[in-house]
């Protein structure tokens, strides 16, 4: 079976994208292949740091790999907290620091427009190619919810009128920014 290694230590994220691949390839965590360290990730863009994940793997170890990266972008905040989502409120990567910062900025805001955006390099014999997934949304005045993670409480996508928060991880797949990115990167797997 062929093997594609994943830019992550996530073993959740390495079995959902395996599961969807239907045994077709192996996925592997970048720890499988002796990678420990953490993968910098010093891109300006979202786009910028999934392709440099890959290529670190892919310059080092010479396997077929991809990488994903994630954020959310808020519309009036100029695309913001985008590239910087995990650390918004600063290095702690807290997830209740991170919603009220953005919160308290969009304070007096009307606008409330933002999206979610996955971007997914792969690099398969030598080649690179990306993958963009988007969720358009608004965002709630105050958190609601609990499932999920990250900005998911105070996230309304356009197809519900609730939070990614309040739905299930299966329901927020066939949604999200990170499923349609997904079945991007498996419909050319599987093609
Ligand atoms: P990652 O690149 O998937 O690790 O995502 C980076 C950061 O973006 C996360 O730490 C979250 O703050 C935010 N984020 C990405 N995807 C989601 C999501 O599906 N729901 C909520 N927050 C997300």
């Amino acid at each position: 079976m062929r093997k594609l290694v994943f830019a992550t230590d996530n073993p959740n994220k390495v079995r959902e994208v395996n599961e969807l691949l239907d045994n077709r390839f192996k996925i592997t965590s970048k720890k499988e292949i002796g990678c420990l360290e953490e993968i910098p990730e010093t891109q300006p863009t979202i786009r910028g740091n999934a392709l440099q994940k890959a290529m670190y793997l892919y310059d080092r170890y010479k396997v077929d790999c991809f990488a994903e990266d994630s954020g959310l972008e808020v519309d009036m905040l100029d695309g913001r907290p985008g590239v910087y989502s995990a650390r918004y409120a600063g290095a702690a990567r807290s997830d209740q620091a991170n919603m009220e910062k953005v919160l308290k900025e969009m304070e007096n805001i009307a606008d409330r427009s933002a999206q979610f955006k996955t971007v997914i390099a792969l690099i398969i014999d030598g080649q690179a190619r990306l993958y963009e997934g988007i969720v358009r949304g608004k965002l709630a005045k105050k958190p609601k919810g609990d499932k999920g993670f990250g900005y998911d409480p105070i996230f309304i996508p356009d197809e519900l009128d609730t939070t990614f928060a309040c739905i299930s991880p299966k329901q927020k797949n066939e949604i999200s920014h990170r499923g349609k990115a997904v079945r991007q990167l498996i419909s050319f797997l599987t093609r």
